[in-house]
């Protein structure tokens, strides 16, 4: 039986006034460079959505993972991009586009990739998350839920085929050199989440059924680990497989309804929730934000992409949007203090070091009484005395 991959491969290459929206013409160009490498037979079907300003490239193929004529494809694609996007002045042209040449694989160079590959089923319902002004580890929790919580996933419970568990393979994003480790809920559920707690340096990269049955994918490229400074927070994508023996496509979609608080935001420096919604409001404006999440169901059938479904586009999650907006907007109110600001530590990579290096030489090892009338008064006194 032949294997299926789904690429998803993305990268910001530029958006129309500020970070907001990915322009139309880098849809079109896009298009037309896949529709090329379907020509190629370099993949088999694709689709090109955008979330916020990040443009996602969903391809499938029967090549595997890490593919090199698949990333070439998407790599060319955004090369292309770029330079259309720097024509017409679009804010942060190229943004992502770290590396200059492409070496076999998008991976440090700046593009985000999740990858799956499986045999499919007789039916084979997926989505695709799709997150803007976020960080990986903004998966962790609500991947967690889907097959680790019986509160969200019934089917934890009530289906023997997820009754025994899942397996989570984790990356320490934070090491240069690939890091992972496995656990499997339920038995290891609390050690789990002493990792997945940690969003910043611990996040989840694939799931698998106890079988080994592959199910969850999530890309774990941090942008300021390869470009050594803040260019643009990661963004990343999931592709998850639903139904049949996994968790139904309700159960997986359950686990974004908090919305819980994610690192991003402006300037990649706050905390804020991550709003579900449709395509129509993939556009981050409020304080270049909040961040939101976008989710478009496939069905892969022979290799082929049949949809997508706007998974979000529903009145059902207007409740979580609203509860989100108030957490925004009480979050606000807080401006430069922590927690809406992250702290110092993981704004490392930001501007702010620059403005800490002034201050630094001016820390003395006493406590500084200011010169004016009143301390020369006290002083005065405090000798008579
Ligand atoms: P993006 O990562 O979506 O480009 O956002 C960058 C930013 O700094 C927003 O304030
Ligand atoms: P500018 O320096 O272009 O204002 O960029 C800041 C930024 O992108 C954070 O959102
Ligand atoms: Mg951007
Ligand atoms: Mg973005």
């Amino acid at each position: 039986m032949v294997e299926t991959t789904i690429s998803v491969i993305k990268a910001d290459i530029g958006s129309l006034a500020g970070h907001v929206i990915v322009p139309d013409f880098l849809l079109e160009l896009a298009r037309k460079s896949l529709k090329e490498g379907v020509e190629k037979k370099i993949i088999n079907d694709f689709h090109v959505s955008h979330a916020g300003d990040d443009l996602e490239l969903i391809m499938t193929h029967n090549k595997g993972e890490g593919n090199p004529e698949v990333h070439r494809l998407a790599w060319d694609t955004f090369i292309k991009g770029t330079e259309l996007a720097r024509k017409n002045k679009i804010y942060a042209a190229g943004q992502d586009m770290l590396a200059d040449t492409f070496s076999g694989n998008v991976k440090g160079m700046g593009p985000g990739s999740a990858e799956m590959t499986f045999e499919e089923r007789p039916s084979e319902p997926v989505v695709v998350f799709m997150a803007d002004k976020t960080e990986p580890g903004a998966y962790n929790l609500p991947l967690y839920k889907i097959y680790a919580d019986p509160f969200n996933t019934a089917g934890l419970v009530i289906d023997p085929n997820l009754h025994d568990g899942f397996i989570f393979v984790i990356q320490d994003v934070i090491k240069q050199v690939p890091c992972f480790i496995s656990m499997k809920t339920p038995e290891e559920s609390y050690d789990l989440l002493a990792l997945l707690g940690s969003t910043g340096r611990y996040t989840i990269k694939k799931v698998y059924r106890r079988d080994g049955m592959v199910t969850a994918s999530v890309s774990t490229d941090k942008l300021h680990a390869i470009a050594g400074k803040y260019v643009g927070k990661d963004d990343p994508v999931a592709i998850v497989r639903a139904h049949s023996g996994l968790p139904a496509m309700g159960e997986v979609l359950e686990a974004f309804t908090l919305p819980h608080l994610v690192a991003g935001w402006m300037r990649g420096s706050h905390t804020g929730p991550l709003l579900p919604v449709g395509l129509k409001d993939s556009r981050c404006t409020r304080f270049d934000g909040p961040p939101r999440v976008v989710a478009l169901g496939f069905q892969v059938s022979n290799g082929m992409l049949v949809g997508p479904v706007d998974l979000f586009d529903d009145v059902a999650f207007d409740i979580s949007r609203q509860r989100g907006m108030k957490v925004a907007d009480y979050l606000r109110r807080q401006g430069p203090f922590q927690p809406h600001r992250l702290s110092e530590e993981e704004m490392e990579y930001t501007t702010l070091p620059k403005v800490m290096a002034r201050c630094e030489n001016r820390f003395v090892n006493e406590e500084i009484v200011p010169k004016g009338k009143e301390t020369e008064k006290k002083k005065k006194s405090s000798s008579v005395e």
